[in-house]
């Protein structure tokens, strides 16, 4: 990761130094026939279903504006999720919504996240003026707790150079992915309690972006907590990662202020109707779920046989892997067709990659290539 190219010096001053001095999303484009990098769904969006949300959006006025906040798929998501409309946001993309949570609460406050994580986190807490705490998780990809409680109830000073000094640590945003993004471990329901109970002053966002392959989710939780904000995306268990659709399940009190920050009309008419047909037809995403935590356990039961790896349990839509050259692995895995993602450089990772789980197929692919019985 650099920073892009510098501005000339006539546009420089009109750039913010923290955007100027902020690194790339970190992704390099590689074509593989078998992609198993992104925590994409392994199969295209069903073709029926391709065919029924053209149909309708065929018949759509085009000229005209869609809903001021996506209200009608809103509304067709709260009953999906059985969720009060009123608490519902939806962006393009659950990535948007990490930028607007950190607008809405941490602009010259502090995000607090894990590491090693999805990168967005840290990188639009830098982008945004927030300033950054991550506390690493521990040897068997836990959250630390404690450390985690310790800096909610602002008993840890802040760091040098965070708003606030010494004395006053600054609210704002919190964020834990559950499944946790790239390990796959999930936190415990009372860890997240605890942190809920002892978060009064911050949004503690729970990132679900994986929930549907897990055995749990938060929803309980942010029932009874209203500043619990749960992220969900149409990119992973449904297929529609090029749709680019999320939202968040809330409370009316943040969702209220939240949807100030979205765009008004920002969810194209070929989103919405795209959506609302995958929510009309929910089962093939259950089904899918389904195959996709059989293959992850299979994919599982072939790794730990490696003579040289060790990969970790998730309950994502993907497997971490610890070689002892992780560069090595990912050209030779290449070297034969099959794209996995490298971690290695994030906290604690080193000689990790991250292997998505695909179809049947390419899962056997990726076994015959790391040297394994498909
Ligand atoms: C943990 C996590 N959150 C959010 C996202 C982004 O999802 P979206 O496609 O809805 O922007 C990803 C994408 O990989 C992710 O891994």
């Amino acid at each position: 990761m650099s920073p892009s190219t510098s501005p000339p010096s006539s546009v420089t001053t009109a750039i913010r130094a923290a955007v100027r001095t902020s690194p790339d999303y970190p992704f390099d484009l590689v074509a593989a026939p078998v992609k198993l990098d992104q925590n994409e769904a392994s199969a295209d969006f069903p073709a029926a279903l391709k065919a029924l949300a053209l149909e309708r959006i065929q018949r759509l006025p085009w000229h005209r504006y869609t809903d001021l906040n996506a209200e009608g798929l809103c509304a067709a998501i709260a009953r999906h999720e059985g969720w009060d409309p009123a608490g519902v946001v939806v962006t393009t993309g659950s990535n948007v919504l990490i930028a607007l949570l950190i607008q809405l609460s941490a602009i010259g406050g502090r995000v607090v996240t894990v590491k090693p994580n999805f990168a967005l986190y840290a990188l639009d807490a830098r982008l945004l003026g927030a300033a950054l705490t991550e506390v690493p998780l521990n040897d068997r990809h836990s959250i630390d707790v404690e450390a985690l409680a310790a800096v909610l109830a602002g008993t840890v000073p802040a760091a040098e150079g965070e708003e606030g000094g010494v004395a006053a640590p600054p609210k704002g945003v919190v964020y834990l992915p559950r499944p946790h993004a790239p390990t796959g471990s999930v936190c415990g329901l009372d860890e997240l309690e605890r942190l809920a109970q002892l978060s009064a002053g911050w949004l503690l966002v729970v990132d679900e972006a994986y929930h549907q392959f897990a055995d749990s989710n938060a929803e309980d939780l942010a029932r009874r907590h209203p500043n619990v904000v749960l992220l969900r995306t149409f990119s992973k268990a449904w297929g529609l990662a090029g749709l680019r659709l999320g939202y968040a399940l809330t409370s009316s009190a943040v969702a209220s202020q939240l949807r100030k920050l979205a765009p008004p009309f920002g969810v194209s008419l070929l989103q919405s109707e795209c959506a609302h047909v995958a929510l009309e037809h929910s089962s093939y995403m259950v089904e899918r779920v389904r195959q996709t935590v059989l293959e992850r356990e299979r994919l599982f039961n072939a790794l730990v046989r490696h003579p040289l790896w060790q990969v970790y349990p998730s309950q994502g839509n993907f497997l971490l892997v610890r070689t002892p050259d992780a560069a090595k692995a990912h050209a030779d895995l290449l070297g034969q067709g099959v794209l996995v993602r490298r971690q290695d450089k994030l906290h604690g990772l080193q000689g990790c990659f991250r292997v998505t789980v695909g179809s049947p197929e390419d899962n056997t692919r990726f076994l015959r290539a790391a040297g394994l019985e498909g």
